[in-house]
Formats: structure tokens, sequence, C-alpha cells
């Protein structure tokens, strides 16, 4: 006691002698160090039995957020190591409860709703892009309703129509591009072309002949704005009174506007049902209690889809196209196939061909599994929740993240997992297809299975998108396979680093690839 008088006493003599811009520095620098002390001594004396262990951290608030936020995956590899399967780190002040591995996987993605909720986890991020009342800002019952909704217009009528749609955009896009106009070779960046190619093909098929037209005139710096909105800074801090969320709250007004435009005159009888188109399918759904969705649900709906499918499935083609640069002997296996197929004339790719492609297919997938676009999954805990075989009780203070990209990449489950190997998938085609299906309210999808591969997730949020994604990627890769070979640029051996600074893992900028138009090319 008497020792700590005294040093107060030291302390005020010796701050009473200082100025005011000595005083405040001393001041924080103390503050920060006692905090530091704090947090390192409650981590070290009073860690909880009961509760997953804590990454060793410095930093009360911080945390592991800058080992996390820069390489996700180096970082979930090395506390696996040091701590196990389930883990908790601080993640800008909120803790943050890690499950790894195939176990991991079944805890997170089959969660009971009453335990784990993803709308508390997300919403803050993705009600200003998408806008109110659907997806994550509203009742879980009414999104498995929504997600039904939208699986109405994902099915094989429309994705027959769709393939043909696709196919003419890719060719348009490299016939108009200037990266590709005229040229018989020459070098593309990647991250510029591929997200305008994806939204052209998405927005033509999926949202319509108006969005797509919309999307490369009038509401082009629009969508711009938008997709701005959806920043990593946001998950945390979606209301900072900052440029780019005022832009982005600008934007989501239009957007919305833009398909409510569309929905009125199409209830006017302006215009006939020509094409089906999404929006179309919403028009004709309506709610259990009988409410038909408002116009406005069907606008948010249409952004929540536009946005859910753009940044995985254009970092899914990137990453593709990197591969098969790197790796000539596949692009060769791919042509080879389209010539099986479709014949030495390479007839024109129809919807009931592409599941012949079983190349294009294992390629997606191999791909998907060394690049899963989304390498954190995450939900709130809603009540103290035991983890299967071990004594931990997670508090409902927690969030917990499941990783699935970890196990995707783990040696015990894929031989020689760090290649990019296509073939390892041949004989396993139907693999999901044997899982055990449940229905959450939007058709039977497999049920939280403890696999190692779920780069479509599991359980009531399993992605709605597979189907269309794949139609998607095949036509883009068959189109482009057809046309073009890849390479990487001279001296370069291997496919760019990953970006984390984005929602989704991209290549890192400018991701270059040389093409060479092939010999029989008809564009
Ligand atoms: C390669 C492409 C894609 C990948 C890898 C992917 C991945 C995922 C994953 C992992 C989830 C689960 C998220 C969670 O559990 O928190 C998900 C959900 C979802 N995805 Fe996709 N997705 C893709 C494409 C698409 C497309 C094209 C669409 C729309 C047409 C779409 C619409 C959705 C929707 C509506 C959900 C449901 C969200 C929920 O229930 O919480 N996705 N996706």
């Amino acid at each position: 006691m008497g020792l700590l008088t005294g040093l107060i006493d030291q302390a005020s003599v010796y701050l009473e002698g200082q100025n005011v811009w000595v005083l405040g520095p001393t001041i924080l620098g103390a503050v920060v160090v006692l905090s530091v002390v704090i947090n390192v001594l409650n981590q070290l004396l009073f860690s909880d039995p009961n509760q997953p262990p804590v990454v060793f951290h410095w930093f009360p608030f911080i945390g592991s957020t800058v080992s996390y936020g820069m390489e996700p995956y180096v970082f979930f590899n090395k506390c696996q190591e040091q701590y196990g399967d389930i883990f908790t780190f601080i993640l800008l002040g909120r803790r943050m409860t890690v499950a790894l591995g195939p176990k991991g996987n079944e805890f997170v993605f089959n969660g009971k709703h009453a335990d784990l909720c993803a709308e508390e986890a997300y919403t803050h991020l993705t009600t200003p892009v998408f806008g109110e009342g659907v997806v994550y800002d509203c009742p879980n019952h009414m999104l498995m309703e929504q997600k039904k909704f939208m699986k109405f217009g994902l099915t094989t009528e429309t994705f027959k129509q769709y393939v043909p749609l696709i196919k003419n955009e890719i060719v348009d896009f490299f016939t108009n591009s200037p990266y590709f106009k005229g040229a018989k070779s020459g070098s593309v960046p990647l991250s510029i072309a591929i997200p305008e190619l994806v939204l052209f093909t998405a927005s033509r098929s999926l949202q319509g002949k108006q969005v797509r037209k919309a999307l490369t005139t009038t509401h082009a710096a629009l969508f711009h704005d938008l997709d701005m909105g959806f920043t990593p800074v946001n998950f945390m801090f979606p209301w900072l009174p900052l440029p780019h969320n005022a832009k982005r709250d600008k934007a989501q007004r239009a957007m919305a506007k833009l398909y409510m435009d569309i929905i009125a005159k199409r209830k006017s009888g302006e215009e006939k049902e020509q094409e089906i188109d999404m929006i179309w399918n919403l028009m004709n759904r309506s709610y259990k209690d009988g409410r038909a969705l408002s116009d406005r649900d069907i606008a948010h709906c249409m952004i929540a889809l536009l946005m859910a499918g753009q940044h995985t499935s254009m970092a899914t083609t990137t990453w593709t196209l990197l591969h098969l640069a790197a790796k000539p002997e596949i692009q060769t296996a791919l042509y080879e196939e389209q010539v099986k197929v479709f014949g030495e004339e390479l007839s024109p790719l129809t919807y009931d061909k592409l599941s012949d492609l079983s190349m294009v297919n294992n390629v997606i997938k191999e791909i998907l599994r060394i690049h899963p676009p989304l390498h954190s999954i995450m939900r709130k805990v809603k009540s103290p929740l035991h983890v299967p075989e071990t004594n931990f009780v997670i508090p409902s203070t927690h969030f917990v993240m499941a990783a699935p990209g970890v196990s995707a990449m783990d040696e015990k489950y894929f031989k020689n997992a760090k290649e990019f190997d296509p073939f390892r998938w041949v004989g396993h085609e139907k693999d999901e297809d044997n899982a055990e299906k449940f229905d959450f309210g939007f058709g039977l999808v497999s049920k939280g299975t403890a696999s190692p591969y779920l780069p479509f997730g599991a359980g009531r949020h399993r992605c709605i998108g597979e189907q269309f994604a794949n139609v998607q990627l095949g036509t883009i890769i068959s189109t482009l396979v057809r046309e073009f070979e890849f390479s990487l640029p001279p001296g370069q051996k291997d496919v760019p680093l990953v970006d984390y600074n984005s929602m989704v893992a991209l290549a890192t900028a400018p991701a270059l690839v040389h093409f060479k138009r092939r010999a029989n090319s008809n564009h």
C-alpha cells in the first residue's frame, strides 16, 4: 500500500511540472500500457476452462483483427495448430468463436435458428445495400420463403433460356471490349474485365433485358456506388458518415426505383411478358399468409440476388482463368471435351449439354475448393451453446465463425491439397446428391453435412444460386476456351496472391493474363 501511495505521489509531482503537450501523450501512453497489462493478465490468470481458448493478443478491442484481416487462412491454420479446432479471437471488440474442420462446419451451418442467427451477424452490412424488409432485415421464416420464391425463378426452363443469352453477352464482350477488340493476341487485366463480364451475363439472364441495359447506361455508376457499400469495414461501421456510405444510400434508392419502375410498367400492361426473368417470377409470389411480395420487396430481393452472385462469381471466374493460364494442359483437356461433346464444328452450347461437360464442372469444383469466395461464415450466438464432444459452452455474447476453406485445403481430406488438380474430382461428381437432405422452407438441401468441402454452405442459409452460378460459369469457361488460349505473363510462374481487402477472396489486381485467339476462331 505504502509503495503504491509513494508511486502515485511521485507521479503527481512529475505531472504537475509538465505542460499539456507532454501531459496528454503521457496520460494516453499510460492508459494504453495499463490496458495492455490488464488485458494480458486477464488472459493469463482468468481463462475459463469451460470456454474455448482465447487467441493471445496484446491489445484489447483490436485483438487479432490485423492478423485475421490480412491473411485469414494463415491466421486460422496457426490458431488451429496452437489451440485446436475451436478457439475465440477478438475482432474489433467482438468475440468470434471459430469452429474448424468438418465437425466445425456442421456445428455452425447446422445450428438451430434459436441458437445461431445470421441476421444479427450480417444485417449491418447487407441492409443498407439490399434495402429494408428482405434477407437479413426480416424474420428468418420470411427469408426462407423469399429463398423459395427465388428458387422458383431458377429452374431448368429458365436455365435453358439463359445459356444462349449468356453466351451472346460473352461474344459481345470480347468483340467490343478494348482489351480483346479485333486483336489476335494481347493481355487483359482480369480484375477489370471479369467484373464487367459477370455483371453483364448475370443481368442479361437473371435480371432481365431492362436491367442489363440500365447497367451499361443510366445505372452503371450507381451500381458501382452501391457495390462500394459492400466493403469489410462496413461489417462494423456501416453508419460512418463517410462519402462512400452517402453514395451507397443514394445508389440504393435509385437502383430500387429502377426495379419498381419496371414492375409498374409490367403491372400496367405497358410491357408484356416476352422472356422469363426473375422479376416476372417474383411478381407472381405470395407469402404463406396470403400477402403478395410488395414492389419494394421485389426490388430489394433483386438487388440482393445481383450482389450475392456478382462478387462470388467474378472471383471464381477470375481464379479459373488464372489457373487455366498457369496450366495449359487443363485448357487442352477442356477444349478436347468441347469437341467430344459438341463435335468438330463446335455446335452451339445448350443447357442440356452443360451437364455432360464433366471437365468444366470439375474445374469449377476445384477452383471453389482452393478459392472459396467466402472465407468466413458468421452467426450471432443467441443462447449459451454447448460444443459437442467438448466441455466448452459458448456464451451468448459471442459470434461463431465457420471457415470451410480451411478443411478444403487440409491434406487430411485432399491429397496435395495446395495443387490445382481438377482430375481429383473424377468419380466424385455425385457425392452431394447422396448426402442427407432436409427442407428448411425453400426446398430440399443437404443438411449441414459434416463435409470438409462446402463452398456453397449448408443448412438453412445454404446458397440458392449454385445451379445458376454453374450455368453462368460453365457457359463462360466453355465460350472462352473455344475462342482463346490463355497464358500467364512472361516470367510469371504462378497465379497472383490473394487480396483479402474485399468482401471475397479476390486475386490481387491487375491479375493479368495473355490471350491468343485460336486459329479456328469464328469471331
Ligand atoms: C460461385 C458462386 C457462389 C458461391 C461460392 C456462393 C456461396 C454462398 C455461401 C457460402 C452461402 C452461405 C452463406 C452463409 O451461410 O452465411 C450463400 C448463400 C446464398 N447465396 Fe450464394 N454463392 C454463389 C453464387 C450465388 C448466386 C449466383 C446467387 C444468386 C443468384 C446467390 C445467392 C445466395 C443467397 C440468396 C444465399 C442465401 C443467404 C442466406 O440464406 O442467408 N449465390 N452463397
